[in-house]
């Protein structure tokens, strides 16, 4: 029997190399080994997104960008969270079981209300959905970036909640946050971000990726563009990126290009790929998608609801 695995990216916006590096990459390199579940999280989306065609578009592109960096539809389940209503009932199940001061703690809202912004609901109860998607399916590996570790955290707790509760339900998942990948510096160096404007696009036009790279930030003191250097890290080995910088000491310019060049040889493929996938293709995978996952879903929430008294 194979483990089973699951992640999911939110529709939120176009993805970056911090999400192929931390999250996509991570999955593609495992998923074969694995029971594997891939999702577009659209509901969570929903927290910050407002416009249905922009929803309906960048859960569209998500999809596509999931089979272009090679997630093969036959070998794991690709699903729309929308699609399973199972999640936002069991989300609502653990919202009951939790308390109030112990979802304040989360970053995403902290940092919200933090900044004097108004938080709404959906986002203060994003962990309890979050927890659904990964226990519906008794995900036992979560691969996700440094940043999504407390939401595993939650994910436990709410568990751990319901089993007290209710009896022996939900196993503990783990997070997997692989070396050198949990948090990928942006073009200023602090973590990349879709929020933080310094993202370097994954799928973008050839124009886009080299305006991203030529951007980063070089301080003109150190003898190596570290900014440069640390993203160049993820496509070459460290001690030949040594020799290369070594031999283009002070030629910031020169090094931006060999990160670019290098980028390309990456993207080309995927793109081409990307560029090749219709619309029709993406929905017949997400409707088999669905009715795989539903029927895992079901199952589970049929023991749940049994357990909570709801089954008359
Ligand atoms: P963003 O911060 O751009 O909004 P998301 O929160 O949508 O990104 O993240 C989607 C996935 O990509 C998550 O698993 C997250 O941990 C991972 N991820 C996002 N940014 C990075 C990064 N800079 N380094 C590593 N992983 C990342
Ligand atoms: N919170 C995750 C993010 O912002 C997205 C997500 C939702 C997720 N449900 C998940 C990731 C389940 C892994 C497993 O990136």
């Amino acid at each position: 029997m194979k483990k089973r695995l699951l992640t999911g990216l939110q529709p939120s916006g176009a993805l970056h190399l911090g999400n192929y590096f931390g999250a996509l990459k991570p999955f593609v390199d495992l998923y074969q080994d694995y029971d594997s579940h891939l999702m577009v999280v659209d509901y969570h989306a929903l927290t910050t997104i407002k416009d249905p065609s922009t929803l309906r578009q960048n859960t569209k592109d998500v999809i596509r960008d999931y089979l272009a960096v090679g997630v093969d539809p036959s070998e794991a389940i690709i699903f729309k969270q929308s699609d399973v209503p199972e999640h936002t009932e069991l989300a609502w199940i653990f919202e009951c079981l939790v308390t109030v001061p112990f979802l304040e703690l989360a970053h995403a809202y902290k940092d919200k209300v933090a900044k004097g912004l108004e938080a709404n609901a959906g986002l203060f109860n994003y962990p309890m959905l979050m927890a659904a998607d990964i226990l519906l399916y008794d995900t036992e590996v979560v691969p996700v970036g440094q940043d999504q570790k407390q939401h595993v955290e939650y994910t436990r707790e709410a568990a751990n909640k319901f089993n007290i509760a209710y009896g022996d339900t939900f196993s503990a998942p783990k997070e997997m946050i692989l070396e050198g990948v949990g948090v990928i510096p942006g073009t200023d160096g602090t973590k990349m971000s879709k929020s933080y404007k310094n993202t370097i696009p994954l799928f973008g036009t050839k124009e886009e990726v080299q305006k991203a790279v030529m951007g980063i930030v070089t301080d003109s003191t150190g003898e190596r563009p570290e900014n440069v250097f640390s993203i160049h890290k993820l496509f070459r080995p460290e001690s030949e990126l040594v020799n290369l910088y070594e031999e283009n000491k002070g030629s910031y310019k020169t090094l931006k290009e060999a990160l670019l060049d290098d980028i390309e040889k990456l993207i080309t493929p995927m793109r081409e790929k990307r560029e090749s996938i219709t619309d029709e293709e993406i929905k017949s995978v997400l409707k088999e998608g669905a009715e795989k996952a539903r029927a895992r879903a079901n199952a589970k929430m049929v023991e749940v609801r049994k357990k909570i008294g709801v089954t008359l």
